[in-house]
């Protein structure tokens, strides 16, 4: 498969998903506190997929080599660092947690993930948070036609560096429209100047995981999804799908209750 171009009809149904995913985070934030296992978070999602007339697009997905991914959004908490899967363990307070939600609406599919913070938590895991949020939106202000992907990892990756923490390098953000996963890759760290040129049209996520400690990971236990860090360091994520417009970048996963942009944004 090839990178998809979105017409205007595409451009409208990839903004009514991509909103649609972000809502699905908006209603679980007030239920993210001590004490809520993180299946409860999964109930609770689908429970509200089922109110939007949207379909989770992870439950049942079972890319070539992996089982079949058991839950509709993944939970990962502290030192995992994504793919996640739901369990009876209740959040304590001090956890941090990435819930990651991909909804399909018509056809199309919407991808977002936020941090959360359990009640109180340590000065290194609140800015792990912050900076990763950071991070994503130095990568997302560099969107516009004519840059290349290569200049949005550079971005990210300087400034999480820069920071004292790690990009994380076997998983990155991908193209998506009428499939979940699809051309191009977009890797979390790279060389300015470098491979695919933006075009308008493109949609494709921005999703870098950071870690406090190595950039090294592993799989955990025998589950075929669970990613760790290696060093057991804390690891976070924030995930946003973009548009290429024909002059910069519009962000499709917004929703009343999204953290607004940092204040470089725009500055
Ligand atoms: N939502 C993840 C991403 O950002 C993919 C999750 S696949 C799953 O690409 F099967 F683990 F849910
Ligand atoms: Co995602
Ligand atoms: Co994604």
């Amino acid at each position: 498969m090839s990178i998809t171009y979105k017409d205007a009809d595409g451009i409208q149904g990839m903004r009514v998903a991509c909103k649609l995913a972000s809502e699905v985070l908006d209603h679980l934030t007030t239920h993210i506190v001590p004490g809520i296992t993180t299946r409860e978070i999964d109930r609770l999602a689908s429970e509200f997929m089922k109110v939007q007339g949207t379909k989770s697009a992870t439950l049942g997905y079972q890319p070539p080599g992996y089982p079949a991914y058991p839950a509709s959004l993944c939970t990962s908490v502290n030192h995992v660092v994504c793919h996640g899967i739901p369990n009876d363990k209740p959040l304590k307070k001090g956890d941090i947690v990435n819930v990651d939600v991909t909804v399909i609406k018509d056809g199309w599919f919407g991808d977002t993930s936020r941090m959360f913070l359990v009640g109180e938590v340590s000065i290194v895991a609140k800015r792990l948070c912050a900076l990763t949020f950071e991070a994503m939106w130095h990568g997302i202000v560099h969107v516009k036609p004519g840059v290349r992907l290569g200049d949005i990892g550079f971005a990210i990756q300087k400034f999480a560096e820069g920071n004292g923490f790690s990009v994380v390098r076997e998983f990155c953000g991908h193209g998506i429209g009428q499939t979940f996963h699809e051309e191009p890759q977009v890797l979390h760290y790279g060389k300015p100047g470098t491979l695919e040129e933006l075009k308008p049209g493109m949609t494709f996520t921005i999703e870098p995981m950071i870690n406090a400690g190595r950039r090294e990971i592993k799989e955990f236990g025998n589950d075929g999804w669970t990613i760790v860090t290696k060093d057991h360091s804390l690891s976070a994520q924030w995930e946003h799908t973009v548009l290429v417009t024909g002059s910069g970048y519009e962000v499709l996963t917004l929703s009343a209750g999204s953290p607004p942009p940092p204040p470089f944004v725009n500055a």
